[in-house]
């Protein structure tokens, strides 16, 4: 089989979100990669059972391709916090609950973390492209910074501002968007896979 991608090939975004399909389907374009939301071929979001943010990505990036016949593309990220050993995590949406409410979800993880010296926290996110055969190719983006309390900033979403990357006085809430979006997490998992379309070799 071969494994590269060429132009003209169409390739499933496996999210519901739009804001992530218009994101992704804006890298692929100029490879000549048509973007088809997992959405509009009505596949079903499975449970996100891993452990790790790359775990994830491949069950949804798997499931889609394998549903769909055609090559697929998921995201999985979280915000991680040392004093927590990692968490929120995975479970960094679920923290926020059913409404999705991330002001108690910020709370929650002030409450946990106390008094813990230890500020360090960081965003992962990871991208996984995978087959209908089941083979998979994963990339991962990390930025590190610290746990910022109180929450500063109304821009960005999220946890964005309860983080301040490194060598930065700015949350990513207060912060320019594009400037986080050059840097952060995603654009480091997106460089690392718009690297791999432009060199991959192909495959027997
Ligand atoms: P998912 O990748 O759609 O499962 O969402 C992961 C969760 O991680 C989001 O709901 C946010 O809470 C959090 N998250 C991921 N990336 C960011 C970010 O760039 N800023 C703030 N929060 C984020």
């Amino acid at each position: 089989m071969n494994r590269r991608l060429v132009p003209g090939d169409r390739l499933v975004v496996a999210t519901h979100n739009p804001g992530k399909l218009a994101e992704i389907a804006e890298l692929l374009a100029p490879h000549g990669l048509v973007a088809v939301s997992a959405g509009s071929l009505g596949l079903p979001e499975p449970e996100e059972s891993a452990e790790d943010f790359a775990g994830n990505a491949r069950i949804k990036a798997r499931s889609a391709a394998e549903r769909a016949g055609l090559p697929a593309l998921a995201d999985d990220s979280g915000f991680c916090v040392a004093a927590l050993n990692g968490k929120p995590g995975v479970h960094s949406a679920r923290w926020a609950g059913d409404g999705r409410d991330f002001t108690s979800a910020m709370q929650r993880v002030h409450e946990a973390a106390g008094n813990a010296p230890d500020r360090r926290a960081w965003f992962v996110c990871a991208l996984c492209l995978a087959w209908p055969d089941g083979e998979t190719a994963t990339f991962v983006g990390r930025v590190d910074g610290s746990f910022v309390w109180p929450p500063r900033g109304a821009r960005g979403f999220g946890y964005d501002p309860v983080f301040a990357p490194i060598g930065g006085a700015e949350t990513y809430g207060e912060m320019e968007p594009a400037r986080k979006h050059a840097t952060s997490h995603r654009a480091r998992a997106m460089a690392q896979f718009a690297a791999w379309l432009a060199e991959a070799p192909p495959s027997a």
